[in-house]
């Protein structure tokens, strides 16, 4: 049977850094992936990546192309009752900001530097079962080119997304699972249009919420909130533009309509497993909690965990001592938690629940227009959204 220091279920955004991260300390490891290069390559999700984020990259020597082509934001926009109000991050966060710069494309660099110094995942490589974990000898299993396959190792890390195998070797009494589901979804669209903002625009409208953000200076991307089950071909491109306009609206502004490439629905759900640790399993990224998009803070969230994870591995193997790997589920999950109150909160604050009182958007628009009122709202948004330093919870 073949033995790695470190076996990671999953190739996704979590799962890639980690091994750069763990390989470039010498730790030894190897990704599992079930996708091929192509799908994974391939996979849409957000866009916006905190200044730790960046940082992680930079330090992974991951952030060449991003330092080229990532779009460096110092605030983004809120829209309501016909105001519009500018969050100034820097200003705000004592120098912080985002970067837009598509998840993809951070998985694509990471990919292609793997390749370059021969620590690739092994793609199409299913893993089935996780046995062992409360030995100092877990089991991996799992199926490559049709072939049963078994990998042993010192401890198992599970970065294999919100559906994942890793988990189930938990017993159930092991674990919590804290979970919100929205009465509502998100329908993005991908467009050929250059962005009619400099800086993403966040609307509440009577219509319900809508969000424009951008890939490049060239193509946008935009979200509407649509119900649950919403068929994205229910929508022609004729009515998403419409109600678009209708939740951007706002005098003396238009919005630029162009081609749309791409189109999907996306549910919203918020979700914490706790612990993030049992025995030699780690969980890490979406594996161990989800978010709603509002805010974009899930890949953020996901790299954030393999930072302090990278670090207690690699100590772990440098000095024998478990300290860190002790202290990894109550580090994260305090960020963790920090982080999903606010998608939660910028989540309600901004859609209207199918449910929803005149008395409940009255609140809405109350919380919006205090943001805009005081420094202090404002600064507590954009230190969030900006997002919190990784060692600083
Ligand atoms: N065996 C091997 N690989 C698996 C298995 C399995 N049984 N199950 C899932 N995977 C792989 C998936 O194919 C995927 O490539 O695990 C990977 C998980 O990747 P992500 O879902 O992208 O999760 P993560 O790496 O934690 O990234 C978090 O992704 O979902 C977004 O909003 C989230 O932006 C955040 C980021
Ligand atoms: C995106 O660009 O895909 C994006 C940006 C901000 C969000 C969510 C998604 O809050």
């Amino acid at each position: 049977m073949d033995h790695t220091t470190v076996a990671i279920v999953g190739g996704g955004p979590a799962g890639l850094l980690l091994s750069r991260l763990l390989h470039r300390a010498g730790t030894d490891c190897t990704v599992l992936e079930r996708r091929d290069r192509a799908y994974v390559e391939r996979r849409q999700r957000a866009g916006i990546l905190e200044q730790s984020t960046v940082d992680a990259l930079r330090e992974a020597g991951a952030a060449e192309r991003l330092d080229a082509e990532g779009l460096v934001h110092d605030g983004v926009e809120l829209r309501w009752s016909g105001r519009s109000h500018r969050i100034d991050f820097p200003a705000l966060t004592g120098g912080r900001r985002v970067w837009v710069y598509a998840q993809t494309e951070v998985v694509k660099d990471l990919i292609a530097l793997h390749q370059a110094a021969g620590t690739a995942p092994r793609f199409e490589a299913e893993v089935h079962a996780v046995e062992g974990i409360d030995t100092g000898r877990p089991i991996v299993r799992y199926t490559h080119q049709g072939r049963e396959r078994a990998l042993s190792c010192d401890y198992v890390v599970g970065c294999d997304g919100s559906h994942g195998v890793a988990l189930k070797a938990v017993p159930v009494g092991a674990r919590r699972t804290y979970e919100r589901v929205y009465p509502y979804s998100w329908l993005g669209i991908t467009a050929d249009v250059p962005p009619s903002c400099e800086e993403l625009v966040y609307a509440h409208s009577p219509h319900g919420f809508a969000l424009h953000s951008m890939r490049s200076p060239r193509v946008s991307r935009l979200y509407l909130q649509v119900p649950n089950g919403t068929d994205p071909e229910a929508w022609t491109d004729e009515r998403i533009w419409d109600e678009l306009d209708a939740r951007f609206t706002l005098d003396g502004w238009t919005l630029d309509r162009g081609p749309i490439t791409a189109k999907a629905v996306l549910p919203m759900r918020s979700s914490v497993t706790e612990p993030m640790r049992f025995g030699r399993l780690l969980l890490a990224g979406d594996a161990a909690h989800i978010v709603p998009p509002t805010g974009a803070k899930g890949l953020n969230l996901a790299v954030s965990d393999v930072v302090v994870l990278a670090r207690a591995l690699t100590h772990r193997q440098r000095t024998g001592g478990t300290e860190l790997l002790d202290a990894y589920s109550g580090t994260c999950l305090r960020r963790v938690w920090r982080a999903e109150h606010f998608s939660y909160t910028m989540t309600t604050t901004l859609h209207t629940d199918p449910g929803q009182s005149a008395f409940d958007t009255r609140l809405q628009i109350a919380q919006l227009d205090r943001v805009a009122d005081s420094p202090h709202a404002a600064a507590e948004l954009a230190l969030n959204y900006a997002g919190i330093p990784v060692f600083s919870t």
